[in-house]
């Protein structure tokens, strides 16, 4: 069944001047969650925001928050983020050994809010099956995380095939979250390959018209998602 893409737009990307200006626009406009990027330095080269920040935004916005961790060691924070007001916490496959994966994926769940693992680029989508029946997300980069504003990597759409494969593999059916250079042109690929929830930095905070831009990229998914429909329908 269609379901529409939702739009995460990452506030990494907003003018931090003008945070609660640019969180009233993207809820305006539908955004479907508030993509928080939180680096260390250490797991990825850029230091970025924390817990403060999540309990403001908390206050700010009635939209869920979806907290990306890229940080080293997410099994000591993950606590005060969930406290902070996260709804949605993502974890990075690569900061954690199969057991620290599930013990992490427990203890968001644990909390109430929905549990996501990512996977960089170079990570393969089977790292996740000892957890993928338990996750509500999976977060597949199409950049190296640590910097808005990259370039798509190509060819990241089979790494969403692959996730929504393995996921169906064993009956399950988390959200297939895609960040990283999308935008109009890219978002096409990602939805047709079955991605539900699109993040998007630039694309929507460096438009002219940001709450535009949110609309422009989910027609463009939204689109490419139906027709795929069709043609699953068709082979069916
Ligand atoms: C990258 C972050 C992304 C980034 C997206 O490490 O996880 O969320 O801010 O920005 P764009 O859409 O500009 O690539
Ligand atoms: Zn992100």
């Amino acid at each position: 069944m269609f379901e529409p893409v939702k739009i995460a737009p990452s506030i990494l990307s907003a003018d931090f001047m003008n945070l609660g200006r640019d969180i009233a626009l993207i809820e305006s406009a539908g955004a479907g969650y508030v993509h928080v990027d939180v680096m260390d330095g250490h797991f990825v080269p850029n230091l970025t925001m924390g817990v403060p920040v999540v309990k403001q935004l908390k206050k700010a916005t009635s939209l869920p928050l979806d907290v990306h961790l890229m940080i080293s060691n997410p099994l000591e924070q993950l606590p005060w983020f969930l406290d902070a007001g996260a709804d949605s916490v993502t974890v990075h496959a690569e900061a954690l050994d199969a057991d620290g994966l599930a013990r992490a994926v427990a203890s968001i769940r644990a909390a109430g809010a929905k549990a996501a693992v990512s996977l960089k680029p170079r990570t393969a989508a089977g790292v996740l099956a000892p957890v993928i029946a338990d996750v509500d997300m999976v977060l597949v980069m199409s950049v190296e995380p640590g910097f808005s504003g990259q370039g798509y990597i190509e060819g990241s759409e089979d790494k969403v095939a692959r996730v929504v494969a393995l996921a169906r593999s064993v009956g399950a059916s988390p959200l297939v979250q895609v960040d990283g250079g999308i935008g109009v042109a890219t978002a096409p690929l990602v939805a047709a390959a079955g991605a539900d929830v699109l993040v998007c930095g630039n694309a929507v905070f460096a438009a002219e018209d940001p709450a535009r831009a949110v609309a422009d990229v989910a027609a463009a998914a939204d689109e490419a998602r139906l027709s795929a429909l069709a043609t699953a329908g068709k082979e069916a």
